[in-house]
């Protein structure tokens, strides 16, 4: 329970710790830090100096608002004003969330009182602000340490994949921040769930690591809508151009995305692999599955022009999981370079090792990367969130 969180075991043992608090409460420069979703880029909220630190680091548009990370409700309370008539400043609606979610990634609009104590940076000019309870013990004994609510979006390059390693996070940010706390690996692995309960019926704005499922059995959210869309339900199936705006979480590869039924139709894949094969310059491609080799070798195998197969030749161990690296080939012709990752076939481990996938295939120089989509209906899981991302990323859409 939120409510009585008692302070947990604060780690404050370790300097590092220490140091980044310190660094928060004084500098304009922001931390890397890790949460149980993502790392996040770290600012005393309460300082519009530090605030625009993190916008600058970034390259973030400045309009695109910031959520706060609290220790405890004390805190987020004494960031708020209470309804007339109420006594509690945090709105009724929330409480069966907080009760239940938090600490977790889970994030709630609050209306932002005026004044506020708040750096008019954190809410870019809207009148709510976003705020979560990370359950990071290094998250949360950071911002005790702090002693303020820090403001944080996640710790990438603008538009780049989320960093779920401190390794990540310095690979973007190298020469722009000083200090990035590493706690290793993210758990979850997509950033957290943004929900609006000031609205009627309440709306999830942002899948992610808490399931819309969820949400829906607490009280006064039985009828939350989904306020987002994904980049396939906007236009038709059709390929979608680089850059268009839901271009996000983007690697530098031209990401292809198959959804769950995607066994029908592989041209895409061919033609880009024949074309290029023809030049003896052989392309690499990056593979992320999710399912059983059986199944997603249907993708490559089920067309009446290219009878294609896998030949494995060595794994690649330096990243989070094993890499399968060799080459994709027809009749004994080389067609191209590949690499190739497992998430697994559970929805939690496919979270936690997405982002990972995706960098680690672009370190590699993959030109494409096909990525086989999991079902997003399945009950209580975050394969919404995945999928969501995924079609963030993709360049063209097969349904
Ligand atoms: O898991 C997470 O939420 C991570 C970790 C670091 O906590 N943070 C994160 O922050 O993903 P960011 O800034 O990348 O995403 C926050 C989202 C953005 O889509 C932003 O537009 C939305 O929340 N948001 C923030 N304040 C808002 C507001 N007042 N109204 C509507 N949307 C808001
Ligand atoms: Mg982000």
């Amino acid at each position: 329970d939120p409510e009585t969180l008692e302070t947990w075991k604060v780690v404050s043992e370790l300097a590092p710790l220490h140091e980044a608090a310190e660094h928060l409460k004084s500098s304009s420069i922001p931390v890397g830090f890790p949460t149980e979703t993502v790392y996040g880029l770290g600012a005393d909220a309460t300082r519009s100096d530090a605030v625009k630190g993190i916008y600058k680091a970034k390259g973030r548009p400045t309009d695109n608002p910031l959520i706060i990370h609290v220790s405890d409700l004390t805190m987020l309370r004494s960031y708020l004003l209470p309804a007339e008539g109420e006594a509690d400043p945090i709105p009724n609606i929330y409480r069966p969330l907080i009760k239940r979610f938090w600490p977790g990634p889970l994030t709630i609009l609050l209306p932002n009182p005026k004044p506020s104590k708040l750096a008019p940076e954190v809410t870019a000019g809207l009148s709510s602000f976003g705020a979560r309870m990370p359950s990071s013990p290094l998250a949360l004994s950071l911002i005790q340490l702090a002693g303020v609510p820090i403001a944080a979006p996640s710790a990438n390059a603008s538009t780049k994949p989320s960093p779920t390693t401190a390794e990540h996070v310095r690979y973007d940010l190298d020469g722009k921040i000083e200090i990035i706390l590493d706690g290793g690996p993210c758990q979850v692995g997509v950033e957290s769930t943004v929900v609006d309960g000031l609205c009627d019926p309440p709306v999830v704005l942002r899948p992610g690591g808490i399931s819309i499922d969820k949400i829906r059995e607490c009280k006064g959210w039985e009828l939350v809508e989904k306020g987002y869309k994904d980049a396939s339900e906007v236009g038709s199936a059709a390929p979608k151009a680089p850059g268009m705006k839901y271009k996000h979480y983007s690697p530098k590869a031209k990401v292809v995305l198959y959804e769950a039924s995607f066994v029908s139709n592989a041209s895409d894949v061919e033609v880009g692999i024949l074309k290029n094969a023809t030049t003896n310059v052989y392309p690499s491609i990056g593979i992320v599955r999710t399912k059983t080799w059986a199944e997603w070798a249907g993708i490559f195998q089920s067309t009446q022009n290219l009878r294609a197969s896998y030949r494995y030749d060595s794994d690649i161990s330096k990243y989070a999981g094993t890499m399968r690296c060799g080459v994709l080939q027809s009749q004994h012709r080389k067609l191209a370079n590949l690499f190739e990752v497992t998430l697994g076939t559970d929805t939690s481990s496919i979270a936690h090792s997405l982002f990972s996938a995706l960098r680690a295939l672009d370190h590699e120089g993959v030109q494409t990367i096909y990525v086989e989509g999991v079902k997003d209906s399945e009950e209580g899981s975050i394969a919404e969130a995945v999928m969501n991302r995924l079609r963030k990323a993709a360049t063209i859409i097969k349904t």
